[in-house]
Formats: structure tokens, C-alpha cells, sequence
């Protein structure tokens, strides 16, 4: 008797400790609430916040990005494609359209979706609801026009008068922040986008800023007195659109260094080798630390090069520009990178001169800026940072995005397996780093591609059901309709609508005023570029 009571208690201990070891050997660290930013990185997301002011972001401002896409009309049709539309509710991050298959392959969008992923299972992301923009410029709608403050936005929030909706801002034209929240790479003063990683140039290619710093060693083996005393540059040459705005310190317009710097390379080839690829032959990236200097300059907005260049352990010397990525603010001219096009076009023969008259001090500069680069720019810096974001962002919202009010919430998670998967995609980034870390043991991969008209908090509430081995898994079927919705074009649904209020049916007819306007072709501009 007492020997089965005894039996029984080993037995009961036992399960006791299986059941704790199971759950032991599954454990993961909770999400982390804060982290903390280069101050000045920090500040860069708080003046980009800024913009929207007391006012905030309200749903029918969020939403307005509906308006500008049409699949029916081939100019309308393309702003289907640029936008991708993002929706985070109680930590899952959800995508509310999604790009027609023929734009889908490049890592510029494909890389910010991974990135994104990756911060939302590392930190605890609030709720919010944003646009990410993935072409080289940030839209020319976004721009702010000098005089009012205005955003080109082509939409119109409600009268304040008729409407107590917060949008209505507080400038006399009452447009202000009549502008979604829209995430970009590159961005300048005059835009009220909200500047992001370019992710995918940090994580995806093979030459991607993630796989060079893991050359660190190989790098750093050739010792900076054996490096070539010559500044190397090489680059397709072509001119981006905002060079000819620019002027440098002598008051003449500044010329495209890309084409520039041929002829200032012919006048002093003991000083310079930067041509574009017509003039010079290609050097892996990997194999350019061989040169104490780098020459940097723009593509079609800021290069993502440069980021990479900080790595190599050379001085990198950069061309003056207007555009700027996450982490500009915090980079000093003469401390991290050495500039040049600032006080004229051919300045750069000056400053080689200088570096090679000032060995230590351009040796200095080119391990400050590997140092801040290693510190601010690494992947746990760039997660950071979209915590920091979108936890701000947060404080603008003026409504509770829920997936119950929006045709069609895609969890990431499920769009990731996608394109990992299609055939068009699955070369395009590294998904395996996010899938097999995080995707099993997330919830979402489980839930239905949409929660339409579900009480708002019950859709996204209930979490996807744990199969076998507490496993969820996306069924085979919802991966081939996520297909079929690309495939179609047409997942971008244009009737989202914002919460019901007692001002809703003055809203709605708005609304369809707006979507016939846009049916009949008087919103033909498309949303480009900035350029325009
Ligand atoms: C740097 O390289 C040179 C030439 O290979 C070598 O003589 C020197 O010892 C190296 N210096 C250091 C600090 O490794
Ligand atoms: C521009 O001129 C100023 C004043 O002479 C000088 O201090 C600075 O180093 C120059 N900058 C470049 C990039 O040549
Ligand atoms: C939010 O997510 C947590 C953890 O994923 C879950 O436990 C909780 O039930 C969710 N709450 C709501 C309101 O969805």
C-alpha cells in the first residue's frame, strides 16, 4: 500500500517534470518593452513624429492611402504596388493589401517586411497603422510645401466646422496632417515621411551589410599602412533628379558626381580612382578596404553603399546631399566620414590631399566611423529603431486600428512563408533567420487572412489554435489563396472604412465622393516619386 503510494508519487513527479522540461526546452525570452537609441537617432524620429502634432492621425486620414489606388485604371493602378499597407494590433503585425505578384521580387520591400517581422517578435510593438513606401524616393504627396506646411496629399480631411473628427488640425487651411503616416529609406527636409533602415540592403543580398560585417576579421586583416593611398570609387553613371537643386559653397549648382568625378579622376590619377562603370572596371565591394579612402555618393536617392563603406575600415569619403537615411543626424563630417561637393564640385582633390598629409587623422576617421557603423547601424540598432518608431508613431494615433474594420489583415508571418516559397521571391531575402526562430511558436501563423466584422478585439484576440508538439502552422490552403491574392492584382481592398461615429454617414458619402472621383480619372496624377 504504501509502496503504490510512493510509486505513485515518483510517477506523478515525474510527468510533473516532463511537462516543466517540455516547457523549459521551449522557452523564450518575453518580448523586450524599451531599448535605447543614439540620441540623436532618437531625435530624428521624434522631429519626423512631430509633424503631426496634437492633432494626431485619425482613421479617416490612415485610410485616405486608399484613394489614390485603382486597379481598373493603369495610372491609378501602380499605387496599388509602391504602398504596402501595415496594421499591428496587440503585437501581430498585419499586412492590409497586398503587391500585385509582378512587382513582388524586390528586397527593398521584401527586406522592411522581414525587418519588421523580426523587431515584432524581439520587442513589443503598440498598436499602430502606417504605409511603408518602398520605391527609391519618398512620394511627392508626402512633400510639404514651403509656405503652409501643407502636405501634397491630394485628400481633404473633413471641414472642422461640420465634423468634431480629430483631424482637423490646427492650421488655417486645416490640411496639415491630413497625411498618412508613410515610411521611407531616403527622405529630405521637405517631407513629412518617416525615415526607415533600408533593410533590405542591410539583410538580404549576399553583399548585404549583415554578411560584410560578418567579414569584420578578413577586413580588418589588411592593416591600414598597407592600403592604397588613393581614393576608389565605382558606380553606374547617372544623375538623380535633385543634384541640380543643390548648389555647393562657391554659389554654383552642384555636378553630378557620378560623371563628375571621371574627369577629376583623369586630372589626378595619383589621388583618384572613382569612374562609373562605362570608364573603370568593376572591384567587388569586399575587396575595396585595399584603399585607405572610398568614394561615396547617391544613386537614386541616398546609397546604401555608404552604410556598407563605414564597414571596410578605409576613410569613406561622401558627396554632399539633401537626402538622408535613419541614422544621418548622428554622423559628424571630419569625425566618422570625410565630405566633399561642399564647397565646390572638385573639392575632393583637396581633401584626398588632406588625408594623405593628415595619415593619423584620416586613419581616425576611418575607424570612427567602422566604430559607429559596428554600434548603430547592426541589426539589434535597426530593431531598435523600428521599436523606438513605431512606439512613437503610437502616440499619434488617434484610434485603435483594429483588424475588424479592414477587408483584408494578412499576419506577416503567413505573407513571409509565402514568399519564401514563390518562385519570384524566394531568392530575395534571407527568410529562414526570422521563419525558423520565431515562425513556429507564433500565434498568428495560425489566424485567418481576415477578421472582417469581427468584434473589434475579438478577431485578433483569439490567437491561432497550437497543433501538434505546440506547433501552429499555416494550412497549405491559406499559403495558395495568399497566391491567388497576389496573383489577381486586386488585393487592395478600397472600402475600408473607418470606425462608425455619429459623423459616419457624412464621412462615407465623402468617402464615395472621393472613390467616384477616382473612378472618373480626376486623380489621374499618380502617386510617383517625388520628382515630380
Ligand atoms: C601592417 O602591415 C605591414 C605590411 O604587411 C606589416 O609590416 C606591419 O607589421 C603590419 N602592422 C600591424 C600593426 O599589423
Ligand atoms: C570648405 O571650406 C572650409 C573653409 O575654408 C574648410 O574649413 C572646409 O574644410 C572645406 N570643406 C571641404 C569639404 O573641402
Ligand atoms: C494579446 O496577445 C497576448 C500574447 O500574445 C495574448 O495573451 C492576449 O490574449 C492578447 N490580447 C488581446 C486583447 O488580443
Amino acid at each position: 500500500m504504501q509502496h503504490c503510494t510512493f510509486c505513485a508519487f515518483i510517477a506523478l513527479w515525474g510527468i510533473a517534470a516532463l511537462t516543466s522540461c517540455a516547457r523549459s526546452a521551449d522557452w523564450r525570452p518575453p518580448k523586450l518593452k524599451d531599448c535605447v537609441l543614439h540620441p540623436q537617432i532618437e531625435s530624428r524620429i521624434h522631429k519626423d513624429v512631430s509633424f503631426w502634432g496634437e492633432p494626431g492621425i485619425s482613421e479617416d486620414v490612415a485610410l485616405s492611402v486608399c484613394a489614390f489606388c485603382d486597379v481598373s485604371q493603369p495610372d491609378l493602378k501602380e499605387n496599388c504596388n509602391k504602398p504596402q499597407r501595415v496594421l499591428i494590433q496587440n503585437g501581430t503585425v498585419y499586412l492590409n493589401n497586398l503587391v500585385a505578384s509582378q512587382y513582388l521580387g524586390p528586397f527593398e520591400h521584401i527586406g522592411f517586411l522581414v525587418e519588421l517581422y523580426e523587431a515584432s517578435q524581439v520587442y513589443q510593438l503598440p498598436d499602430v497603422e502606417f504605409v511603408y513606401w518602398f520605391g527609391d524616393n519618398a512620394p511627392s504627396y508626402t512633400m510639404i510645401k514651403e509656405e503652409s506646411g501643407d502636405t501634397a496629399w491630394p485628400w481633404q480631411p473633413p471641414a472642422s466646422g461640420s465634423s468634431s473628427s480629430s483631424s482637423s488640425s490646427s492650421s488655417s487651411s486645416g490640411k496639415r496632417q491630413a497625411v498618412p503616416a508613410v515610411m521611407a529609406w531616403s527622405k529630405w527636409d521637405a517631407n513629412s515621411a518617416l525615415v526607415v533602415p533600408y533593410s533590405g540592403a542591410f539583410r538580404c543580398s549576399p553583399d548585404s551589410w549583415d554578411s560584410i560585417e560578418a567579414q569584420l576579421e578578413a577586413l580588418a586583416s589588411v592593416n591600414w599602412t598597407e592600403r592604397i593611398e588613393v581614393a576608389f570609387g565605382r558606380w553606374n553613371g547617372f544623375c538623380t533628379h535633385y543634384i541640380p537643386w543643390m548648389k555647393t559653397a562657391d554659389g554654383e549648382v552642384m555636378k553630378c558626381p557620378r560623371t563628375h568625378l571621371n574627369s577629376i579622376s583623369q586630372a589626378h590619377p595619383d589621388l583618384i580612382d572613382a569612374y562609373d562603370l562605362s570608364k573603370g572596371k568593376p572591384v567587388p565591394l569586399a575587396h575595396q578596404h585595399k584603399y585607405k579612402y572610398i568614394v561615396s555618393t547617391d544613386g537614386w536617392s541616398i546609397s546604401s553603399k555608404f552604410d556598407k563603406y563605414l564597414l571596410l575600415g578605409s576613410a569613406v569619403l561622401k558627396a554632399a546631399s539633401t537626402r538622408y537615411g535613419f541614422y544621418y543626424d548622428a554622423l559628424q563630417p571630419w569625425t566618422h566620414f570625410l565630405p566633399f561637393m561642399v564647397n565646390s564640385s572638385a573639392d575632393i582633390v583637396d581633401v584626398v590631399r588632406w588625408a594623405k598629409a593628415n595619415d593619423a587623422a584620416a586613419r581616425a576617421v576611418a575607424e570612427a566611423g567602422r566604430r559607429f557603423a559596428l554600434r548603430h547601424l547592426a541589426r539589434p540598432a535597426r530593431l531598435c529603431y523600428l521599436h523606438r518608431l513605431i512606439t512613437q508613431l503610437a502616440t499619434k494615433m488617434r484610434y485603435v486600428p483594429s483588424c475588424s474594420r479592414r477587408q483584408l489583415c494578412v499576419p506577416l508571418v503567413q505573407e513571409l512563408q509565402f514568399l519564401a516559397g514563390y518562385e519570384r521571391t524566394q531568392k530575395s531575402c534571407r527568410y529562414n533567420e526570422v521563419l525558423l526562430r520565431y515562425g513556429q511558436d507564433d500565434p498568428a501563423a495560425a489566424l485567418p487572412l481576415s477578421q472582417f466584422g469581427a468584434g473589434a478585439g475579438a478577431g485578433a484576440a483569439a490567437a491561432g489554435e497550437a497543433g501538434q508538439g505546440g506547433v501552429y502552422v499555416t494550412p497549405p490552403q491559406r499559403l495558395e489563396e495568399i497566391r491567388r491574392l497576389h496573383e489577381g492584382g486586386n488585393a487592395w481592398p478600397r472600402d475600408d472604412k473607418a470606425a462608425e461615429q455619429p459623423q459616419a454617414v457624412g464621412r462615407r458619402r465623402r468617402r464615395r465622393a472621393l472613390q467616384g472621383q477616382t473612378r472618373r480619372g480626376q486623380t489621374q496624377q499618380s502617386l510617383r516619386g517625388e520628382e515630380g
